[in-house]
């Protein structure tokens, strides 16, 4: 295998020909050479690209691979690298990731997600009929797509929703890829501030809430202040931006694809795998996950050094075809969807999970359910969709009802 790259310029977001297909030179080279070098900063790195689906889950689930960006030859999303606090733990490897992980691991437990069914349930009622009584068209991600999560993490960390706008602000500086390294993580910096605030205010006011249950384990000595508003912080914006734009794609998704729709309106077992098939079709995090090798390590006969980078675009391998038959086609019905690799896979695989599951479940068959006429209101080569992302999404979708 030659190690010279195959992809000369090349950069973490590329032109899509189809909005809801990965980029094209991505496919192309999954079929030719699944594990290319590609030339990343004018050439200043030439990480390995993995595309297929087996590569791609044996990169990420194996301890020769380090989640650190500032390790030499980490192949970042931006030019600057800097270190991020270790609150902001997918940044992190282990001792110190699972660590992080392990004070949050309890919240995100199946049977804790599901008692905030009813308040998603009650969230998202409400907002479907503020819509409703809009005279319309009106923009389905500012009415219903971004506050719906936004609300159910505010509820579950216990921030007040009326300070969205600022860490709405901050989130989106955080995934946008023209920020650089150093104003991303202020604008992280910043939210953390803010949060550091709310965990003083819970240790006289405590609610059952994230936040107080992390300021108590500061007072057992566990984390230190700053951990606790890192770590909220952290779930603030990996709480709402992903989530809302996969409601956002979802809904353009099954609006593109009207023969699916009942499938959607199904029971729960058929809604829960529509899901995941939405989630392996959309494979929302787009720019890629990142690692570097920490030691020699073979994956299907390429040899990869230590200290060279890895980019696992999970949004190719979630349609690559020797896994996943037809995967060009959304099939609401497919048997093993939920294999994909949407949530990422090993020792940081997506901790929110199960929220953004019950969420997705809950509120795609009730979109469709209150809303039988919703359409969207421009043409599709008009929607702004968002490129230069960490996670992809739409800036804005007007729709009528
Ligand atoms: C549909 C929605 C979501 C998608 C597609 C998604 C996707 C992902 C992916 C791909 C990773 C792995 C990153 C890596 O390996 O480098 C990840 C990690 C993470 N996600 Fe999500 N996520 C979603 C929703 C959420 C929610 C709702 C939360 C929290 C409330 C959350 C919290 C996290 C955290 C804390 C990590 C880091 C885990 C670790 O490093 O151990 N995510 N997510």
């Amino acid at each position: 295998m030659t190690s010279s790259p195959t992809v000369p310029a090349f950069t973490l977001t590329r032109p899509r020909d189809a909005p809801l297909d990965p980029p094209p030179l991505y496919t192309e080279l999954r079929a030719k050479q699944p594990i290319s070098r590609v030339s990343l900063w004018e050439g200043q790195l030439s990480p390995w690209l993995v595309t297929r689906w087996e590569d791609a889950r044996a990169v990420l689930g194996s301890p020769a691979f380090s989640s650190d960006p500032t390790r030499p030859g980490a192949p970042t999303f931006k030019k600057d690298t800097v270190q991020n606090p270790r609150g902001f733990f997918a940044s992190h490897d282990d001792p110190v990731h699972a660590a992080m992980r392990r004070t949050l691991t309890r919240e995100f437990m199946v049977k804790r997600i599901t008692e905030l069914r009813p308040a998603i349930a009650r969230l998202t009622d409400e907002l479907l009929t503020d819509l409703t009584e809009l005279s319309g068209p009106a923009d389905f991600v500012e009415h219903f797509a971004l506050p719906l999560p936004s609300l159910v993490i505010c509820e579950l960390l216990g921030v007040p929703y009326e300070d969205h706008a600022f860490f709405q602000e901050h989130s989106r500086a955080i995934v946008d890829f023209n920020t650089t390294a150093q104003e991303s993580m202020q604008a992280f910096a910043r939210l953390a501030e803010y949060l550091l605030g709310l965990v003083e205010t819970k240790r006289t006011r405590p609610g059952n809430d994230v936040i107080t249950r992390l300021a108590a384990q500061v007072d057992e000595g566990v984390i230190t202040d700053q951990d606790a508003a890192d770590l909220s912080a952290f779930l603030l914006f990996a709480g709402h931006e992903t989530t809302a734009n996969m409601i956002a794609l979802s809904t353009i998704t099954l609006l593109s694809h009207p023969d699916q729709i009942p499938h959607i309106l199904g029971g729960q077992e058929q809604v829960a795998g529509a899901v995941e098939e939405l989630l392996r079709y959309l494979s929302i995090v787009h720019g890629g996950l990142r690692r570097t090798a920490v030691e020699d390590v073979t994956i299907d006969g390429v040899t990869i050094r230590a200290g060279e980078g890895v980019i696992v675009p999970i949004h190719v391998a979630n349609r690559d075809p020797e896994f996943f038959t037809a995967p060009g086609d959304l099939d609401l019905a497919r048997a093993n969807a939920r294999q994909h690799l949407a949530f990422g896979y090993g020792i940081h695989q997506c901790l929110g999970q199960p929220l953004a599951r019950v969420e997705l479940q809950i509120v795609l068959p009730e979109i469709f359910r209150r809303l039988p006429e919703l359409k969207i209101a421009v043409p599709m080569d008009e929607i702004a969709f968002k490129q230069d992302t960490v996670v992809y999404g739409v800036v804005e979708l007007p729709v009528t009802w």
